[in-house]
């Protein structure tokens, strides 16, 4: 992989870099336009991923951090954990741009020029009139965003590192989890749902699910990042699903942070979805630049911190934000590809190292691969199961002789594909995967939008919650 930048690519990148500079240095005055100074720092974490991942392919291999290319001709070995730098370029935008949102708090708080006895004099301590409210909570809640992040980032490079067994990866982002959670309990503290019309006479309009509420969210916090690394294994899948999935949450931002009249008041829930689109705007920059490396034929390989660190940018703004149940509606083909490798997971059917499928050399095509039950037969209803999935064409399953099942495909939707619509190439795979989960995620935001309606009656404004 060539390792410098062509020509056009460094003055571009530049200008990209130095027009965003430009709007930032113009955001200082009003309220700061914080929104405007958050898309001028996507750009420049496009532009900063973007080059660091070429200049540092080289010095990733030789410290090891790289993969092979399973579905190529000759396996190729090209640089792996990508995501880090992705990761590490976020991290730090999103330090830098802690003092924007709160701008406008921060010049009413020290009169401007830095200068904090200007306004809260004693006196006004004592009276309270002028003192200042600087927004403490919603601070809280983005350091503890960044904290968390900051854990998985460090628990997925260990994991790309060392190659962390299974059942201790799922438990990874448990720990990630908790500063994000505790803010929630000082912060927010709402443990109440919703419960939909034809619930009501049984439970009543809110049902409060105490402890059981942040179990709820911290297996949100397990599940996003666990979900997309298994629906993984395959040329631009990793980054380009995440991608949808950001994009689809910032169509939900908007949707409530855009007034649909002038004159409408601002929806409750629009501080929560500025504090996603903060978090979502940068993860969108930073992993649109790690895509033009990642795509067919890839040059670099996003690695498991990718994968968590992707995962958990979902969890966090989905639970500070209030909307778990609307971005678990954007994740419907990771949960059915989930429940799907659910037997695999749990090793109730044999699950190999790797369950991505097979390139077939002479034809260059992808078929699914297969599971080999030889060594250790299946228990007799597991391979029922298996027989009815298999008739079902929810599985390929190969039989011998005495009709007992000796292999089967890999239990993950991207085999699924392969045995439904047959052999093809890597990216004509990825590409219908990707339209299935465009596909999944618009009707999902249709659902939350018009159909959530009719089930519980009221939108959670009329409620008097935030929580979407
Ligand atoms: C998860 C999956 C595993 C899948 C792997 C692929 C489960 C339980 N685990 O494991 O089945 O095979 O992801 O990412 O579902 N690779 C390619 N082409 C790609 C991407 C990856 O060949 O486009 C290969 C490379 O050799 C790379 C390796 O997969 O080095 C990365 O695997 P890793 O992320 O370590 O696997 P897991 O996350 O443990
Ligand atoms: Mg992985």
């Amino acid at each position: 992989m060539s390792s410098s930048l062509s020509r056009t690519e460094t003055l571009s990148l530049f200008s990209l870099f130095a027009a965003c500079v430009g709007i930032i240095a113009n955001t200082f005055h009003g309220d700061g336009e914080p929104l405007i100074a958050s898309i001028a720092f996507s750009g420049i974490a496009f532009a900063s991923t973007y080059a660091l991942i070429r200049w540092l392919g080289d010095v990733f291999i030789r410290a090891g951090l790289k993969g092979k290319d399973m579905s190529k001709r000759n396996a190729p070995i090209i640089p792996e954990t990508m995501g880090a730098v992705c990761a590490v370029v976020y991290l730090l935008i999103i330090i830098v741009f802690i003092p924007f949102p709160f701008y406008k708090d921060i010049v009413v708080a020290t009169s401007g020029g830095g200068n904090r006895d200007f306004i809260v004099k004693a006196e006004q301590v004592e009276t309270g009139r002028f003192l200042h409210r600087f927004p403490h909570s919603k601070l809280a809640s983005y350091l503890s965003a960044i904290l968390s992040l900051q854990s998985v980032v460090i628990l997925g490079l260990g994991d790309d590192l060392f190659d962390i067994r299974w059942r201790h990866k799922l438990l990874i982002p448990a720990f990630a989890s908790i500063p994000m959670l505790i803010v929630y309990f000082v912060d927010f503290g709402v443990t109440q749902i919703v419960v939909p019309k034809l619930l009501r006479p049984y439970f009543g309009e809110l049902l409060n699910l105490g402890w059981l509420y942040y179990a709820y969210m911290a297996s949100i916090g397990i599940f996003c990042p666990n979900s997309i690394n298994i629906l993984a294994g395959i040329n631009g899948l990793e980054v380009s699903q995440s991608i949808i999935i950001a994009l689809l949450l910032i169509l939900n931002d908007l949707l409530y942070v855009l007034p649909i009249s002038p004159s409408a008041p601002p929806h409750p829930a629009t501080d929560s979805h500025f504090f996603s689109l903060y978090l979502l705007l940068p993860f969108l920059g930073t992993s649109l630049a790690l895509w033009t490396q990642n795509w067919y034929p890839a040059k670099v390989f996003v690695g498991d911190t990718y994968c968590y660190f992707a995962g958990m940018v979902f969890a966090v703004v989905g639970i500070q934000g209030h909307f778990s149940k609307t971005l678990l509606l954007l994740l419907i083909p990771q949960i059915a590809n989930f429940l799907y490798s659910a037997p695999q997971l749990f090793h109730v059917v044999p699950c190999p190292r790797h369950r991505l499928p097979r390139f077939n050399g002479r034809t260059g095509l992808l078929e699914p691969s297969m599971a080999d039950f030889t060594q250790k037969p299946l228990r007799p209803p597991v391979e029922l199961v298996v027989k009815v999935l298999g008739n079902l064409r929810l599985l390929k399953t190969e039989e011998d002789e005495e009709g007992r099942v000796v292999r089967s495909s890999n239990f993950t939707i991207i085999n699924l594909w392969l045995v439904w619509f047959g052999p093809m190439r890597e990216d004509r795979l990825a590409t219908g995967l990707l339209g299935m989960q465009i596909a999944c995620g618009l009707l999902g935001l249709w659902v939350r939008h018009s159909l959530a309606l009719l089930v519980f009656t009221a939108d959670n404004w009329s409620l008097g919650i935030s929580r979407s």
